[in-house]
């Protein structure tokens, strides 16, 4: 007789419609790969009576959340619902029950992601949370199977679609941000509020995800270092062309023998660069490990069948594991404890874009200002002069966080200087690895 697997999900907005799609429509071919038929028994939803697109049985939707998690013949339970209340508690429920718990929300993962861990380990069940990174792109299991016999140097991610858009179409348009924002909200990339991926939130949670796993250790949400992309205008844009870069919202993770480095910024990037060339709403990682060399991952980071590619597969994956019982395997691997580096001790190149009186002898007590706290610097152009104010834009040689920001307290205090516009960070030390 056939083998049936119960799944139960919370959740069936855009990743719960797709998954639904997917199981159903793919069921024949899943079915043959998993050993066991996966049937959507029932499904938590807020309204009942909302059109969905679907050709569902009324009966398997409810607003009763234990009627998913308490049905003993659910074994799976995919939590598509989002935020941290009340799926934190879903979540716990469902895996002190024993069942395997399937997520697509970086928010549980990141900041809750030790305690369930601890919970699925307790009770021998898989956890399980591809979606949560990336959309559509595989990252999370490549990370912890196909590249675990590696040590991680460093990760590179675009994991926010809607900043990657921002900045692609402020690259190719040369528009303004709010310009881009606008664009980006009339196209329904970027959600009404969308502040947490403007100012980095969304990406920090997935990149501490993606660090946890690549150095064995635990970073949460609040150990990363964040800054969105609000203040990136035009004219910086403009410069980094001319230098030969290309502005990015990058999630950066890299490990030296101090700790661990994760941080989410604009970063100017060679654009000779695989991640240059990633625009609109795709995402990448770029991952450096130490056997395989560089490799980039890259496609849809988002969307309803991209998002439910990645967790439909998870399903799979924890019915395999329940049928053969071996569910539990997939179990926490951050089996260190390294520090996370405050920002001050990591290390960079700077692009540095001034406002300054154009007279003689200000360059000079600028380079002085930086050279004093041992910020060498590469380059000095000045752009832009009316015979009294000028712009000049300065690239640093790379030099610590801490003393580019002793010697940014000292310039800003000169008199010759109105302003320091921008400061944006600059990653180009493995272009030469890439081509
Ligand atoms: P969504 O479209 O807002 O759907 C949420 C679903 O959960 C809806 O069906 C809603 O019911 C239900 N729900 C929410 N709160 C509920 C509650 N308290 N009780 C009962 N049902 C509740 O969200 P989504 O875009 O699919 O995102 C789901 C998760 O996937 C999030 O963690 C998100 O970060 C993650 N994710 C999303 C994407 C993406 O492309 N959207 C990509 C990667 C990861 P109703 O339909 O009745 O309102
Ligand atoms: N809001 C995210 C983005 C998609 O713009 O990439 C969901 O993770």
């Amino acid at each position: 007789m056939e083998k049936v697997i119960k799944v139960g999900l919370l959740g069936l907005g855009t990743v719960g419609k797709g998954v639904y799609r997917i199981l159903t429509g793919n069921a024949e071919n899943i079915c043959r790969k998993v050993g066991a038929r996966l049937e959507i028994a029932r499904i938590l939803v807020r309204s009942l009576d909302k059109d969905r697109g679907l050709e569902i049985d009324p009966a398997v939707l409810t607003t009763d959340y234990r009627d998913v998690i308490d049905d003993p013949e659910i074994e799976i339970v995919v939590e598509v619902m989002g935020g941290l209340h009340p799926a934190l508690d879903y979540a716990r429920q469902t895996l002190k029950k024993g069942k395997s718990l399937v997520t697509a929300n970086k928010d549980l993962i990141a900041q809750h992601g030790r305690e369930l861990f601890e919970a699925a380990a307790a009770g021998a069940a898989d956890l399980l949370f591809e979606g949560s990174v990336g959309g559509g792109i595989p990252i999370v299991r490549p990370l912890k199977h196909c590249l675990a016999a590696n040590r991680i140097i460093k990760i590179m991610g675009i994991i926010n679609g809607t900043t990657n858009y921002i900045l692609s179409k402020m690259t190719a348009e040369g528009a303004g941000f709010a310009e881009a924002l606008a664009e980006a909200q009339a196209r329904g990339y970027a959600e009404a509020d969308p502040g947490a991926d403007i100012e980095g939130l969304d990406a920090a949670r997935k990149l501490a995800i993606l660090a946890s796993i690549a150095f064995n250790s635990r970073v949460s949400l609040d150990d990363v270092y964040v800054e969105g992309i609000s203040r990136i205008t035009a004219r910086d844009i403009a410069y980094a062309g001319e230098l030969n870069y290309v502005i990015k919202l990058l999630g950066i993770a890299k490990e030296n023998e101090n700790g661990i480095e994760a941080r989410v910024h604009p970063t100017m990037i060679p654009r000779e660069h695989p991640l240059a060339a990633v625009n609109g709403v795709f995402n990448a990682v770029y991952v450096q490990g130490d056997a395989v060399g560089n490799t980039m991952f890259y496609g849809r980071g988002a969307g309803e069948m991209p998002t439910g590619s990645a967790v439909a597969a998870d399903v799979m994956e924890a019915a395999r594991n329940r049928l053969h019982r071996v569910a539990g395997i997939n179990g926490c691997t951050c089996f260190e404890q390294k520090p996370v580096l405050p920002v001050g001790h990591t290390q960079s190149k700077y692009y540095l874009r001034m406002a300054v009186a154009d007279r003689p002898g200000v360059l000079a007590s600028i380079a002085y200002a930086f050279g004093d706290k041992e910020v060498s610097l590469a380059s000095v152009i000045q752009k832009h002069t009316d015979g009294r104010r000028a712009e000049i834009v300065l690239v640093t040689h790379r030099v610590s966080e801490q003393n580019l920001r002793d010697a940014l307290t000292i310039v800003e205090k000169l008199s010759a200087v109105d302003e320091v516009c921008a400061v944006i960070r600059v990653e180009d030390e493995d272009v030469r690895e890439v081509g």
